[in-house]
């Protein structure tokens, strides 16, 4: 399974801010936004990570994540001129993607909580898999409708009447077909490759499975200044009050096996003296106290 992540995009709703650096790595309490959809794929497994975003932008990522090698993963970066839409992603990764199934993510989506995503890579066997998340305010999502029995039987982009509360959340899992699904849609009246015509395609063809995630899982915007800021209230929130850090690439990548115990505890020597440091070496002495080490 290979892995994309969207972080290009004008951010325009975030002006000024974005003036100096892109969205998505904007301040989410105490890390990089992108920190979070990348600690949900290396979580779940992933290790073959294809970051796309603007010619502006795409130096800071690669100043900031590299090549991946210090997570034990792989991550290489591809070029979108200009935000034509979602569904682009597929078309300018497609030598990235080859053969293989690939789980698409947006950049800007934070998520905290429940081992969904983990468990639908790990189970998927074909077609796509979406998710549905009730919100309030589902006009402004892809929104899927469902039938009595809870099978999907239609997705709208952003509809003036939302047939549901469920709307789908930007992280998307497709196999191979999803090359071919991708060249052929057309741009939208807001002139974008749209992701909801590949999920209706892939519906349209018996083969979307849409998985409904539960009440106590949060899905995060951070698209507006009050929205980044409401998100970083969250995630202090819940860290203070846990003790552990959400959206921790170094901890995903020795729990998922990355990384050994001494390449972790290698990358926290490299780190200056920090917040941040200070709880990897948390992790790592609750690593060797499991292991019966300490
Ligand atoms: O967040 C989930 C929603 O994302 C879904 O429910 C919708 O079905 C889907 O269309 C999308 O909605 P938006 O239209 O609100 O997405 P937005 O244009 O804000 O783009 C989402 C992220 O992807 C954002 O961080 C910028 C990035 N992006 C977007 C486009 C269109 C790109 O990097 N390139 C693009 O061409």
């Amino acid at each position: 399974m290979k892995a994309i992540i969207l972080a290009g995009g004008a951010g325009s709703r975030l002006y000024p801010l974005t003036q100096v650096s892109s969205k998505q790595l904007q301040a989410v309490f105490d890390k990089p936004m992108i920190y979070y959809p990348l600690t949900v794929l290396m979580a779940s497994g992933v290790s073959d990570l294809c970051l796309i975003s603007t010619s502006d932008d795409l130096p800071r990522y690669q100043r900031l994540l590299g090549d991946g090698r210090q997570w034990g993963v792989s991550i290489v970066y591809r070029e979108q001129p200009a935000p034509e839409g979602i569904a682009q992603a597929f078309l300018i990764a497609a030598d990235f993607i080859g053969s293989d199934s690939v789980v698409l993510m947006l950049g800007d989506n934070i998520f905290s909580g429940g081992d969904d995503f983990p468990r639908a890579v790990s189970s998927f066997d074909g077609g796509a898999t979406i998710f549905a998340y009730h919100v309030k305010d589902p006009q402004r999502y892809g929104v899927v409708e469902f039938d009595h029995n809870g099978r999907a039987t239609s997705i709208e982009e952003k509809p003036r009447q939302p047939k549901s509360s469920y709307a789908v959340p930007g992280v998307y899992i497709y196999d191979n077909d999803v090359l071919e699904i991708a060249r052929a849609v057309k741009p939208s009246a807001r002139g974008e490759l749209e992701i909801t015509d590949v999920n209706l395609e892939y519906l349209r063809r018996g083969k979307l499975q849409v998985r409904r995630l539960s009440r106590g899982f949060a899905w995060l915007d951070a698209g507006t200044s009050t929205a980044l800021h409401e998100a970083s209230a969250y995630i202090d929130a819940i860290e203070r009050r846990q003790g552990v850090k959400i959206g921790c690439p170094e901890e995903a990548a020795l729990v998922r096996g990355f990384l050994s115990i001494e390449q972790f505890e290698a990358l926290i020597q490299k780190m200056p003296a920090c917040e941040y440091s200070d709880y990897l070496r948390v992790v790592a002495n609750e690593w060797h106290r499991l292991k019966g080490e300490i």
